[in-house]
Parts: structure tokens; C-alpha cells; sequence
């Protein structure tokens, strides 16, 4: 099928590549009428030059701006080197990037993937070897506790685990070997908990349901119960680690150290698609030649741009202003409490807010921000989800609260 722009699409560049992609990219996304050409640091331009404030950040991918000119830079360096091996051979970034990924989280060893579904995965291999291997659970028998409202991604396995019809429905059969339970009920973990458990799977905030926060307590809870049970607790820490919640990973907020932490977004900076699975040697280890792998998973320009990541949390710089900013932006949308926003939930630079459903759908509010020149997305019905890049200003930051007031407050 050949695509042929119609008249009005020819005087609106935007309205073309719109058509264009409908036509010919399948339906699975449901995208703000933005065509984006171009971005740095917390703005975003279209196609026709207008330019918007980024408050999405790529679902964290992009916590460090749009083209940092530190990862930027890395990765120029890196493609001027050499950009892909495969892990048949080794190279000179992949030994650079495990050492330093690993004591930025305390841990001992890192298994590099791509996407994050990627690493979640792959958590789920290692934590059910490790209870085959290590705990004895009879073959084939291995449990998995994952919470309800949980978002790991998209494969078949991590649909299996999900309790949202709309990522479940025409996909099955699913995978065996998940216990759903409440999320931030540790009573209800410490009650699916059985001999065939291997892990906890779960996001220290849920993002996709909302920036959900669980009850103080929660995450220590998980801990406790997780080594009194000889069970890992693997950490999604994808959308809410490096960073985002005002710590380098979320869990740090209780000072809980899970077992494994899965990483993806902002690890690659914006720049290339970059995740791992962090843990100890005892839990990784048992991962042997042949078992698991990917032709992508730590490549040298992934683990050249990871490394410069790395190097920006170092800094401490980038959780320190999610803190402040995070202060700043709960304080703002405190006003709004009764003014269109029902409430709201903060942690770092990373809000859920829930907006009056009187006034319309998150859909409808991020359509009339994206009018006033704030890229924000919806989730569950009437919540919106506000993630700005973590080198936004606070001005910029006012600014963006300032077009949500004019948007969601009744007229
Ligand atoms: C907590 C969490 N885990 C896993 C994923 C999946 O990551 P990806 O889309 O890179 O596969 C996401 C993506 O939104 C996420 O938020």
C-alpha cells in the first residue's frame, strides 16, 4: 500500500506524519497529536517548531534530559570506537560498566540486557534457578508472589503476571507459577508464601497504576519476610530507580537493599535501550554459559553510555534536585486539592494525580496541557502522571503547574 498525503495533510506537516504512522505502524500505542522533531534538556519541538515542556520523560527513561551532553558525548565517543561485538568476544566496556553498575548499587555482579520486560525476565529465570538450585524447589514447581496493579512489561510471561485485562485479553495461554496479592499488604505476601516460593516481584512505587506509594513500612516488611522465608526480593526499580524518587533507587527511602534490582530506562539516558538485573554472586551465579543471553545486551556503546550514567548518579546531583523539586511540585499541587485534583501522590520528581473526573478523563486534561505546551500522559481513567526530566528548572516546574491549574480547576 503506498501512502499518498492528502491535500490537508500536505499544508500540516504534523497531520501527514500522523496519517502516515496510523497507516502504517500497528495500533498499539494511542499517542498526544505531537509529532516531535527534535528535544534537549526538558523541551521538546514539533514538526512545525512549537515547543513544549516535557513532564513525561519518557517514563523515566529520559530523567537526565533530552540529549545530556555528558551521555551524548559518551556515546559519540563510543561510536567512533566500536558500537557491537556480540557477547562472543569480549571488549573493552562491558567488564567497566558490570564493576561500576554494581557498587553503585552494593552488589557484586550485573547481567545486561535491553528493554526492561528484557530485564524482568531474565529476573525470573535467575530467581527460579537460584530456587531449584539453591532452596531445593522441586523442578518445575517454582512460585513467583507478584502484587496486583503490577506494570513489569509486555512479553507473554510478564502479561501472565499482570492483573490488567487490557495487557492480558487474546494473549493467552499464560504462564504458570504467580501468587497475586495485594499491593502494600506484606500480611498478604507473607501468606502466598509457600516452599515452591523462589520471589517477591515488586515495584517499590507502582508507576503505571498510577505513582502508587506503598504504606510506610511496606518495603522493610517485604525485606523482613523475604529472608525469614528464604525467599529473593526482586526489586522492579525500572521506572522508579536511578534517581526519579529522590534516592537512587526507591527502596533506599526504607533503607531495604532487595536481592535483586532490575533496571531499564533512564540506565541507557535517553540515549540507547539499556537494562540489567543486579544482584550478588549468590543469586547470579547461577547463571551459567549458554543459559541466558542477548545478541544486544551489553554492547559496547549501551555499557559506554550506561557508564556515563552511572557516573551522573555518582554525583548525587540529579536525586538531590528530584528531592527538591519533588518538595516544590507536592507543595504546588497541594493548592489544587479541591480545585480540580481529588489528591495526589508525590515521591522525588514523580507525581500521580487525581483529577476530578467531573472535569473529564487524564486523556482529555493532557490533550488541553499539551495545547498550552506541556507533554504529560494519563493513566488509569482520570489520573495523570507528572515526570519531568530531573534537570527541569523550577521556574519551568511552576510553569507546567501553572497550565495543569488553568486546565483542571472548574471554570
Ligand atoms: C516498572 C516497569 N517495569 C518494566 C517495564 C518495561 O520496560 P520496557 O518498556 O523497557 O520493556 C516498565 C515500563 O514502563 C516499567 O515501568
Amino acid at each position: 500500500m503506498t501512502y499518498a498525503p492528502a491535500r490537508a495533510e500536505l499544508a500540516d506537516p504534523a497531520a501527514a506524519f500522523i496519517a502516515q504512522e496510523e497507516l502504517r505502524g500497528a495500533h498499539n500505542y494511542h499517542p498526544l497529536p505531537i509529532v516531535v522533531a527534535q528535544a534537549e534538556g526538558s523541551w521538546i519541538t514539533d514538526v512545525t517548531g512549537r515547543r513544549y515542556l516535557d513532564c513525561l520523560a519518557g517514563y523515566s527513561a529520559l530523567n537526565f534530559g533530552h540529549r545530556h551532553p555528558e551521555l551524548v558525548a559518551a556515546a559519540r565517543a563510543q561510536l567512533d570506537r566500536v558500537t557491537l561485538t556480540s557477547r562472543a568476544f569480549h571488549h573493552d566496556q562491558l567488564g567497566p560498566f558490570c564493576a561500576e553498575l554494581a557498587d553503585l548499587a552494593g552488589k557484586d555482579m550485573v547481567l545486561p540486557m535491553n528493554t526492561g520486560a528484557e530485564a524482568v525476565e531474565t529476573a525470573l529465570k535467575v530467581v527460579r534457578k537460584w530456587g531449584y538450585e539453591v532452596k531445593g524447589v522441586p523442578e518445575n514447581e517454582a512460585t513467583v508472589v507478584v502484587a496486583e496493579g503490577n506494570f513489569h512489561g509486555r512479553t507473554i510471561s510478564l502479561v501472565s503476571a499482570s492483573t490488567d485485562p487490557q495487557a492480558r485479553g487474546g494473549f493467552g495461554p499464560f504462564t504458570p507459577g504467580f501468587r497475586t496479592v495485594p499491593y502494600g499488604d506484606a500480611a498478604a505476601i507473607e501468606a502466598a508464601i509457600d516452599d515452591t516460593t523462589v520471589a517477591v516481584l515488586i515495584e517499590p512505587i507502582q508507576g503505571e497504576a498510577g505513582v502508587i506509594i506503598p504504606p510506610a513500612g511496606y518495603l522493610a516488611a517485604v525485606r523482613e519476610i523475604c529472608t525469614r522465608r528464604q525467599v529473593l526480593f526482586a526489586a522492579d526499580e525500572i521506572q522508579s530507580g536511578l534517581a526519579r524518587a529522590g534516592t537512587t533507587f526507591a527502596c533506599d527511602h526504607e533503607d531495604v537493599r532487595p536481592d535483586l534490582y532490575l533496571l531499564g530506562k533512564a540506565l541507557g539516558g535517553g540515549v540507547v535501550p539499556v537494562s540489567a538485573v543486579v544482584a550478588d554472586r549468590a543469586v547470579l551465579g547461577v547463571i551459567r554459559p549458554g543459559e541466558h543471553g542477548s545478541t544486544f545486551g551489553g554492547n559496547p556503546l549501551a555499557c559506554a553510555v550506561g557508564r556515563a550514567v552511572v557516573r551522573l548518579l555518582s554525583t548525587g546531583v540529579y536525586q538531590r534536585r528530584a528531592r527538591e523539586l519533588g518538595a516544590r511540585l507536592a507543595g504546588r499541587l497541594d493548592e489544587l486539592v479541591g480545585h480540580g485534583v481529588v489528591r495526589f501522590r508525590v515521591r522525588g520528581l514523580w507525581a500521580g494525580i487525581d483529577l476530578d473526573p467531573v472535569r473529564g478523563t487524564g486523556r482529555d486534561a493532557c490533550e488541553r496541557l499539551a495545547e498550552r505546551g506541556v507533554l504529560a500522559k494519563d493513566t488509569q481513567g482520570s489520573t495523570i502522571r507528572l515526570a519531568p526530566p530531573l534537570v527541569v528548572e523550577e521556574a519551568e516546574l511552576d510553569w507546567a503547574i501553572d497550565q495543569l491549574a488553568a486546565v483542571v480547576r472548574p471554570g
